[in-house]
């Protein structure tokens, strides 16, 4: 968002990776904090919060529509929360910047409101599928707009006969598009059910009932009742598993290495990575699990391991969905084969991430095929090389990850969003033992 190239410079690693690293806050359960606290009935603490652009922008998009956040330290938000029906008209469009779950979740409480508002966001953002979640709002009696091919900007306007619960069998796996639904039928009569192909992250489900909301859920299906008010509470928001997996990988990969991962969230529909990274002989170990809130976490103990190449199991994908970049990265170093199914909704996230760490991995010397829904990766030695990470943060990331065990140095380029999710990145690895700068 700030719009300033940025480029890294990566180098094979020097030494182990080693010590203690405590990575930025959930993004996924960040977003739902400002959301629901916004919309609940009085004052919700947030500790943990992520300070990254995506999760600062939903916070905007919420101060726009009348709701008092106050910044009290890093990671520290009170929120003054509105009620379901205290947001006012937002004085301009809405901008989500380069967040998914910023636009579809906010987009289906915009269906709720008795004002118009319009959603835009950055160039990726602008080029992700809508209709995921502009279909089944209509359906539910919603007013919304897009650009041609279910792009946005979108623009919303009041349900005319308000919205009505529907009962939705979701063809994709996806928290976004059930959180959206779920959000919207707060705001509608009767119950709204969604039923995913594959169950999803429920933090959803888990922060609205911390909230008092009633959540049913029953095998892949979740329910609610419209007109349930939000009580506050407060958010202990865990460290987030998609950052982590970054230094689970790394520190798989460079010898001598032993790094522990403090306070990771470990909710069992985002642990596939830790499942998948132990499959290919990863030394991870679970040490001090607790609960944080309403979510499980626990300390990471990785230390360096040969991995082998693995068929990824399937029923792992919508569990692991963000980690796929630098696991390939992991396959691309391992010893074998490697092989990605039933992963297509790769091809529609910040970039297309299948074709995005092919080419940067091909740049470095691997042999990576691509499938239309996931990769055959053959392990091997990498070379160093140019990369462009197409202004995705998780292929920016992944990159420097693989460039720690090259055979020499990788420039890494088009890595400001990085700041999106994991604002600091570089100078927590430097410390971790990376040999990563900023280009200059
Ligand atoms: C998210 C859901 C996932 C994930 C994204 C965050 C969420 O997207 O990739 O980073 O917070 O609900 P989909 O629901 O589109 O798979």
């Amino acid at each position: 968002m700030s719009g300033v190239r940025l480029d890294w410079l990566a180098r094979p690693a020097a030494g182990p990776l080693r010590g203690r690293v405590r990575v930025p806050g959930d993004k996924s359960i960040s977003h739902r904090a400002m959301m629901f606290g916004s919309l609940a009935e009085g004052v919700t603490e947030v500790s943990g919060f992520l300070e990254g652009e995506d999760t600062l922008a939903t916070a905007a998009a919420f101060r726009a529509m009348g709701v008092r956040i106050d910044a009290e330290g890093p990671g520290r938000r009170i929120v003054h929360g509105v009620g379901l029906h205290g947001l006012r008209a937002p004085a301009g469009p809405l901008d989500l910047g380069n967040s998914g779950t910023g636009m579809r979740l906010i987009a289906g409480l915009m269906a709720g409101q008795a004002f118009a508002t319009e959603l835009v966001g950055d160039e990726s953002l602008s080029r992700r599928p809508m209709k995921r979640v502009i279909e089944p709002l209509r359906r539910m009696g919603a007013v919304v707009e897009s650009r041609e091919g279910g792009l946005a900007p979108l623009r919303i306007a009041p349900a005319p006969d308000g919205l009505v619960g529907i009962d939705y069998a979701s063809p994709v796996a996806s928290a976004q598009v059930k959180s959206c639904l779920l959000l919207a039928g707060l705001y509608a009569r009767g119950t709204t059910s969604v039923t995913e192909p594959h169950r999803t992250r429920d933090h959803t489900e888990r922060m609205l009932r911390a909230f008092g909301a009633e959540v049913r859920v029953a095998g892949n299906t979740a329910s609610l009742d419209g007109g349930q008010r939000l009580r506050a509470t407060a958010i202990e928001v865990p460290a987030d598993v998609s950052s982590a997996a970054f230094f689970l990988v790394a520190a798989s990969l460079v010898p001598g290495s032993d790094l522990l991962l403090e306070s990771v969230g470990l909710n069992p529909l985002r642990d596939g990575v830790v499942r998948a990274l132990r499959l290919m002989g990863a030394d991870i170990t679970v040490q001090n699990p607790r609960t944080l809130g309403d979510e499980p976490v626990a300390d990471l103990r990785v230390r360096h391991a040969a991995l082998q190449g693995i068929e990824v199991p399937e029923a792992l994908v919508p569990d692991m969905i963000d980690e796929f970049p630098v696991l390939f990265a992991a396959a691309a170093l391992a010893r074998g084969t490697t092989v990605v199914r039933g992963a297509a909704e790769l091809r529609v996230k910040e970039s297309d991430r299948i074709a995005a760490m092919a080419a940067a991995l091909r740049a470095l010397g691997a042999q990576v095929d691509e499938t239309p829904d996931g990769a055959v990766i053959t392990g091997g030695a990498l070379s160093g090389g140019r990369i462009d990470s197409l202004g995705d943060h998780r292929i920016a990331m992944a990159s420097a990850v693989a460039a720690q065990v090259a055979g020499g140095p990788v420039s890494i380029e088009d890595c400001a969003n990085v700041a999106t999710s994991f604002p600091g990145f570089v100078g927590l690895a430097a410390a971790a033992g990376f040999d990563l700068s900023e280009a200059r």
